[in-house]
């Protein structure tokens, strides 16, 4: 059987989503689709579609397959220099010509081939955020000499995991990311019942000058690293602006990655429905609905939301992006309008439903698990990790297939997400003024100022050196990133 939108496992329908996480009181969409009265409703045999184009001034390319193995997914990747209508003049960083770069797609399970290439300017790596990769295919210079100018490297390694990834360099990363070396790495589960339309966001900002060229990766130097750079230009999959067409009441499944080198963002989608499905790692055990439509990703963190657009044929909701107060200084917050929705076509009347559980999460097992404190602290006025800056940080040990349980302690005045490599981590504890969690799989984690958040990590037997760092990429290169050894 097939609903508008989705396509459904019998034995999954037990939520009916639109009731169970929809309070409006104007909601008229939990039930099955009715007969012609109201003249819009789609017929469950013919399922409406978006409007013809309806995405295409978002829709990010995808790197072609060039292995015809149904289990393996091979690309070529080239990084290289391009002249780009967001900085008329200069070159920004891209892959493949374009920013962001084009998304890989695979499949959990799928073994994932990339035969990259550097023609950039400087040595780079590219590292693949989230995704549990063997130690040496992380991309981090302690595990791979950087490719210098002209080198190639091939990635080999298998997507274990479903969910919203992305790839970026991790050589000098505040200022290549900067210049606008990122992409999307999406891994379907096949087994996924969530047949949604798929929009993928990714959101970026560069740093413009007047004269259309870009500010140097070091621009204010040491203020630059502790404040962390934000661009003066936000971006949405490129673009400064975009128009979406979306039809009424057919739910899209939008997959937000903030690929920001320093700034967060709080996307707001008024009017709309929306509910948030999950993060980083795909679907959360449960839904959770966002009833004033707003979602904040700090850099790093991906966001996957279920989006049932309301309103009337010709209507324009204007998506925004709104600041985050990441210094608590109660500065002026700017909101800036990403994504013009038109509304297309006769409002759709859908039941749609999830799948109950969502995602296939279960709490990790904590007893027995080795305490540990890791501190975010401002040494001196540099950004550091355990009261030390970059290299002098003492590395961790870590006993490979055990569990750990990390108290993060943020001791400076702004906050920081944290990011670990190569593993993932559930919240155990949210602690006072962080955000709720919901029981899901994360690799990145806001941890406010002044507060302290606790988080599971299983380490499993993929020895080796691997990286924790802040994810304000100015703070991680200014000494907020540190090392752990997996033996
Ligand atoms: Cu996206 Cu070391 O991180
Ligand atoms: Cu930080």
């Amino acid at each position: 059987m097939r609903l508008v939108g989705f396509h459904l496992r019998p034995a999954s329908w037990c939520v009916l989503l639109l009731s169970a996480v929809c309070a409006c009181p104007s909601s008229e969409s939990a039930v099955a689709p009715r007969a012609g009265s109201d003249g819009g409703v789609a017929d469950a045999a013919t399922p409406a579609t978006e409007p013809a184009g309806w995405d295409d001034e978002l829709r990010i390319p995808e790197l072609a397959d060039t292995n015809p193995a149904a289990d393996v997914v091979e690309v070529n990747l080239t990084a290289r220099p391009a002249r780009l209508a967001v900085a008329p003049g200069a070159d920004m960083w891209t892959y493949e010509g374009r920013v962001p770069g084009p998304t890989i797609h695979t499949k959990r399970g799928d073994t994932l081939v990339v035969h990259f290439k550097n023609e950039l300017p400087e040595p780079t790596t590219i590292h693949w955020h989230g995704v549990r990769v063997p130690n040496a295919m992380d991309g981090v210079p302690a595990v791979q000499t950087p490719v210098p100018p002209g080198g190639t490297f091939e990635y080999r390694f298998v997507t274990p995991d479903a969910g919203t990834f992305w790839y970026h360099p991790h050589v000098d990363s505040s200022a290549q990311v900067g210049f606008g070396l990122y992409g999307a790495l999406l891994v379907d589960d096949p087994n996924d019942t969530l047949k949604a339309d798929v929009l993928s966001l990714v959101l970026s900002d560069a740093s413009v000058t007047d004269a259309g060229t870009l500010d140097p990766g070091d621009a204010q130097g040491h203020l630059g690293d502790y404040f962390g750079r934000e661009g003066s230009v936000q971006l949405v999959n490129g673009r400064e602006h975009a128009r979406l067409l979306a039809r009424p009441g057919l739910p899209q499944r939008w997959r937000v990655v903030n690929a920001c080198r320093a700034r967060y963002a709080t996307l707001h989608i008024p009017s709309f429905r929306v509910t948030r499905l999950g993060g980083d790692e795909s679907y959360a055990a449960a839904p959770e609905e966002r009833p004033d439509g707003r979602t904040t990703l700090a850099p790093g963190e991906r966001a996957e939301l279920l989006v049932v657009p309301q309103g009337a044929d010709g209507e324009t909701v204007s998506v925004t992006w709104e600041s985050y107060d990441r210094f608590h200084a109660q500065a002026d917050l700017r909101s800036v309008p990403i994504v013009d929705v038109e509304l297309r076509g006769d409002p759709v009347t859908s039941a749609a439903s999830l799948p109950s559980p969502l995602g296939d999460v279960t709490a990790v097992d904590t007893s027995g698990a080795a305490p540990r404190t890791v501190t975010f602290d401002d040494v001196g006025g540099v950004l550091g990790i355990n009261g030390q800056v970059g290299a002098d940080i003492p590395m961790l040990h870590v006993a490979a297939n055990t569990t750990e349980v990390w108290t993060i302690k943020n001791q400076t005045l702004q906050d920081h997400p944290f990011h670990i490599h190569g593993f993932r981590f559930q919240v155990v504890d949210t602690g006072s003024g962080n955000a709720a969690s919901q029981l899901e799989w994360r690799d990145t984690i806001n941890v406010v100022a002044k507060r302290s958040i606790k988080v599971a990590i299983p380490f499993d037997g993929r020895k080796g050196m691997w990286m924790y760092h802040c994810h304000i990429l100015d703070h991680a290169e200014g000494g907020m990133m540190a090392m752990l050894m997996v033996e």
